[in-house]
């Protein structure tokens, strides 16, 4: 046991310094993954090196990893299906809805389809211990089309930071602070990937459905790395002391890697809750604002982001209790 501890926390610690993944082992689908849902919707590929789920009108599909982990460095390159998209959502999430129902936590990487000439984005979000009343969501472009090759999207877990990457640059951070009290994920949790019909919602507010004439539309998975500290869901908590892996866990983002991520956040971001003014009077705890961000973002949308007096009277939590959705982001005529 103690071995395996002092060798997470070596490689983890490469990991938040170098920030860079390809030392670490790549793990065959049948190893890591079983099946969720949506029967021969999943395709097993290339000895287990990829995998393939689908949407088509029976059904989309899904796949989960057999041991839940508290904290790691958990990797995909995935490629998403082209062309006509809208209404389409892949997601590569973490997730213990299945296991705490009530006070369950998630670290999300949300794809969001859309229509013709129009690119994917996507969208980051975190909950713990049931903080669904409180989206953190943040949504962005890419610098390159997600339908035209792999990439990587990783997700870095530790006890205090969480970081997304897209190709190891990292595009968000997100560090535990006491105001967020029990916000912050931080209870095991499987990795799980998914395509579904989000119709009602994905693009442009649902005013864009799936269009079943373009299905199945099909993401591939490949290069799967699921490092952490795996814990079997029979025996749960005990098999894992997270602490000493978390103790010696660096800052987190090298100078360079940060400017990188400032460079993304500055030309991609596109909609971040900090600033959205109809969903919170007063944003969440963690929120540090920065004024030449709302005023980026008050330029996709004036009301959302603040600055018009014309909706002052709106500035009510609409849809509190629920995700956020399209018809509350900036309109795409803006992109
Ligand atoms: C999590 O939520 C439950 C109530 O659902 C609460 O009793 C508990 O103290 C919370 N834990 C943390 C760490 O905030």
């Amino acid at each position: 046991m103690m071995k395996y501890h002092v060798l997470f926390l070596i490689i983890l610690s490469c990991i938040v310094v170098s920030g860079f993944s390809r030392n670490l082992p790549i793990t065959a689908f049948d190893e890591g993954y079983s099946h969720l849902f949506g029967d021969n919707n999943l395709m097993i590929l290339n000895d287990g090196k990829s995998a393939h789920i689908s949407l088509d009108k029976r059904t989309g599909a899904g796949f989960v990893s057999q041991d839940l982990y508290l904290h790691g460095y958990f990797s995909a390159s995935i490629k998403l299906p082209a062309d006509y998209t809208a209404g389409v959502v892949v997601a590569f999430y973490m997730s213990n809805g299945d296991m705490f129902e009530k006070n369950h936590d998630e670290i999300d990487f949300e794809f969001l389809g859309n229509i013709r000439g129009k690119d994917w984005r996507i969208q980051t979000n975190i909950y713990g211990n049931g903080s669904t009343n409180v989206g953190r969501e943040e949504r962005y472009g890419l610098w390159f089309d997600p339908s035209e090759d792999f990439h990587q999207y990783s997700i870095l877990w530790t006890e205090n930071l969480i970081i997304f990457y897209v190709d190891n640059v990292p595009i968000r951070e997100i560090k535990r602070t006491k105001a967020m009290g029990g916000d912050f994920p931080s209870k095991p949790m499987s990795l799980i990937a998914t395509i579904w019909d989000g119709s009602n919602w994905a693009t442009n507010g649902g005013k864009y459905k799936v269009n079943y004439k373009y299905a199945p539309y099909t993401a591939k998975f490949s290069d799967f790395i699921l490092h952490g500290c795996a814990i079997d869901p029979i025996e749960l908590s005990s098999k894992c002391d997270d602490d000493a892996a978390e103790s010696k866990t660096p800052s987190g983002i090298t100078l360079d890697q940060r400017r990188k991520m400032d460079n993304f956040r500055k030309k991609q971001m596109q909609y971040s809750y900090c600033y959205d003014m109809t969903r919170y009077n007063v944003p969440p705890p963690e929120c540090v604002i920065d004024s030449k961000e709302a005023e980026r973002l008050r330029a996709f949308d004036p009301v959302r982001f603040g600055g018009s007096h014309h909706h002052h009277g709106k500035r009510h939590r609409r849809r509190s209790k629920s995700k956020l959705k399209e018809e509350d982001d900036v309109d795409v005529s803006f992109m």
